[in-house]
């Protein structure tokens, strides 16, 4: 290539307006068909800026997947705060993706660093939330916090959070909680006295057909350029979506069907687009998740989607996927962790929903029973392609 096809490679007309706006972290400015679970957050919330003793609420918002839930929470936390502060209350809004803090302690030590400035070695969690909610009053401040993903956290640990106004004291505890989690997720960590601290519980139905046009619409007039996206197009997407009952598929075909016509050199989104970008994306595949794994789980990842490619079952075995997994490091130089560690890892790749993993009888095993691992949303070798994108981004060669 030359200087001047480079430079025409710069000047080709694109289909996006603004791109960042179908990234899955975006918060739109308008948030359509979600009226009542908004009105239902105000109301929970709203006694926090009206009262003056400022109480402490405990929300909860369940639903499957792509329904809503992080960008709804987002939003609230986002245009709750703007309104608190036009009445002189001075909110801080803190989200949390337990993928990325898997323990309370976690969170907390985040927090402390935040608010304090102190790393809270050698605090107890106890210890160091009584230096938050103290800085809290001191400053007159009052803290939203958002816990997304909560079911990665242990029971306990969510109800130690549910529990702070009780433990510390309500006057002392200038803070309320909104809990975020799938329906399913939140059935293996909820208990009677976790139910009996959540003072609203929210549920968010997927949209149907018309909802999700017209949050589809939206989106489109945000990230597409005029004309881009016409009415035939948009009917299509939305069907996909309330066919999955998953608006996250939905987004991600714009995405992938406007990057394709760009690279095309089409200035509007073809039928044929929307069908190519609709078989390649996963509507329940979270990649942003994998993406956050940490090196030693993305190894395990690997490894276990490499004895998968290698066999007919639909399954395969811990024994084989680590073999996988050894080879694995040695290409990239990094020393494997013993079988036992591996396992570990295998647990908690299923705990997150990546994988799905059973330990299963069987009579000509050595100790009778093994455990065999699958995938849950999406083909070995898609994930492969996926993986091996990271590991040149995150190890590159
Ligand atoms: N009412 C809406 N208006 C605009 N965009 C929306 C709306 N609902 C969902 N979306 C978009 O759809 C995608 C999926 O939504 P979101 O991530 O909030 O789902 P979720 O319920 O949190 O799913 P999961 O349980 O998988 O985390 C995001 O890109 C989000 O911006
Ligand atoms: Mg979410």
């Amino acid at each position: 290539m030359d200087e001047d096809e480079f430079r025409k490679q710069f000047g080709r007309k694109s289909v996006f307006r603004h791109f960042s706006s179908l990234d899955l972290t975006f918060v739109p400015e308008k948030l359509y068909c979600r009226d009542k679970a908004i009105k239902d957050l105000i109301f929970s919330f709203r006694r926090i800026v009206d009262e003056e003793e400022q109480p402490s609420v405990n929300c909860l918002i369940l639903g499957k997947a792509g329904v809503g839930k992080t960008v709804t929470a987002r939003y609230f936390g986002k245009n709750f705060r703007n309104i608190a502060i036009e009445k002189d209350v001075n909110i801080f809004v803190e989200y949390y993706n337990c993928i990325n803090f898997r323990s309370k302690s976690k969170i907390i030590r985040e927090l402390l660093a935040k608010y304090t400035h102190g790393s809270g070695r050698g605090f107890s969690d106890d210890e160091a939330l009584k230096l938050i909610l103290t800085k809290l009053v001191r400053e007159k401040g009052y803290m939203l916090l958002i816990i997304d993903e909560i079911h990665l956290l242990k029971s306990d640990e969510i109800l130690a959070f549910l529990d702070i106004a009780e433990t510390f004291g309500h006057q002392n505890a200038k803070l309320s909680i909104l809990l975020i989690s799938r329906i399913r997720d939140w059935m293996n960590v909820e208990t009677e006295r976790i139910l009996s601290r959540i003072n609203d519980k929210i549920k968010f139905n997927p949209y149907d057909f018309d909802e999700s046009k017209q949050i589809l619409q939206y989106r489109s007039e945000l990230a597409f350029k005029e004309y881009v996206i016409d009415d035939e197009i948009l009917n299509m997407v939305s069907q996909i979506v309330t066919e999955h009952k998953n608006m996250r598929h939905g987004i991600e075909i714009l995405r992938k069907s406007g990057l394709h016509s760009d690279k095309e050199g089409l200035d509007r989104i073809t039928p044929d687009a929307i069908r190519e970008a609709s078989n390649e994306v996963y509507p329940t595949f979270r990649g942003e998740i994998v993406d956050q794994l940490n090196e030693q789980e993305l190894l395990a990842l690997y490894g276990i989607t490499r004895s998968l490619m290698n066999t007919d079952d639909p399954f395969t075995i811990v024994d084989d996927a680590y073999e996988e997994y050894q080879t694995i490091c040695e290409t990239y130089s990094i020393e494997p962790h013993v079988k036992m560690s591996f396992r570990k890892y295998v647990r908690q790749l299923n705990d997150i929903s990546v994988i799905s993993s059973k330990t299963v009888r069987i009579e000509e095993a050595e100790r009778g029973r093994h455990l065999e691992i699958t995938l849950l949303d999406i083909t070995a070798p898609k994930l492969e392609e996926f993986l091996i994108d990271i590991f040149d981004r995150k190890f590159g060669t």
